[in-house]
């Protein structure tokens, strides 16, 4: 955990985090209030983002609650207005939140194809483009939350693993753009986590051929969550200044062969 490592580090700093309710986005909220930051928790879910809101109060953090459904087009001024609004200023921007996909090619409609999409890959760009005058001015930083799945081939996933090559590319593209400026833009890429997400895979539907499945767990056990919450503080801190348009693989070696 960040608790030690980053105490104080984002003290006076305003932290976005998208997909606050649950898994990921919920401990890297934590960790982030934990570290001294203002934290405007970002989800769809208002049951989970009380809580998650909740918790870090409970610690002596200072959060924000901002419901939003990321799969709006207008969800980035509404996010962005409204942590300007609550704490004045941006200085970080990660886009935790994401949807799975599970489903063979002949399922998969353009409905959920375009939902993953606007989830995962629109949205990220619309937070970005809201959010980068705020971070130009203030040097900021944006860590994109991407997956293993950007990097190799996934059966049943193919919006989800284009989704998340697409975000990578995206990094790179923003990246560049702004290269003149002094944000630094990154991307993170998990491999599998236990958490709600992929919790409810278990019962999978008639049809699925599981050895295609199976190779991608990997040769060690998953990632927590919280394994992965001081890369993400990093990347966000002027400790990676050196870093710009990469993606860090954190995958405990699945994608490494
Ligand atoms: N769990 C894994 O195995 C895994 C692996 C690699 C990458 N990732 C990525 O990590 C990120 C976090 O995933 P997680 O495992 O914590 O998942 P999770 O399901 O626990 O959390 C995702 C959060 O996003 C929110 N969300 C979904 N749709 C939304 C919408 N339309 N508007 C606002 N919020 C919305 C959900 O309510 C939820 O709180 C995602 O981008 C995911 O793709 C996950």
């Amino acid at each position: 955990m960040s608790d030690d490592r980053f105490a104080g580090e984002f003290a006076g700093k305003t932290v976005i985090v998208t997909g606050a309710a649950s898994g990921l986005g919920k401990v890297t909220a934590a960790a982030f209030a934990r570290s001294g930051a203002d934290v405007a928790m970002v989800d769809i879910d208002r049951d989970g983002l009380e809580q998650s809101v909740e918790a870090v109060r409970a610690e002596g953090g200072s959060a924000r609650p901002i419901l939003a459904d990321l799969s709006q087009s207008d969800v980035g001024s509404m996010v962005i207005d409204a942590t300007v609004q609550a704490f004045g200023t941006i200085d970080v921007l990660v886009n935790v939140a994401g949807v799975f996909h599970f489903s063979p090619v002949p399922q998969t409609t353009a409905e959920a194809w375009d939902r993953v999409f606007a989830i995962n890959l629109r949205a990220p760009f619309l937070l970005c483009q809201a959010a980068l005058p705020h971070l130009v001015e203030r040097a900021g930083a944006i860590v994109n939350i991407a997956s293993s799945s950007a990097f190799f081939g996934h059966a049943y996933l193919t919006a989800y693993g284009a989704s998340k090559a697409a975000l990578v590319s995206l990094t790179k593209s923003l990246a560049m753009e702004y290269a003149r400026t002094p944000v630094r833009i990154n991307a993170l890429a998990p491999g599998g986590m236990m958490t709600p997400m992929v919790s409810g895979m278990t019962s999978m539907s008639d049809g699925i051929d599981r050895d295609l499945v199976s190779r991608y767990g990997g040769l060690r056990p998953p990632n927590e969550p919280e394994d992965l919450v001081d890369l993400i503080l990093f990347l966000a801190s002027p400790r990676a200044t050196a870093v710009h348009g990469a993606c860090f693989a954190a995958d405990r070696g699945i994608t490494a062969g």
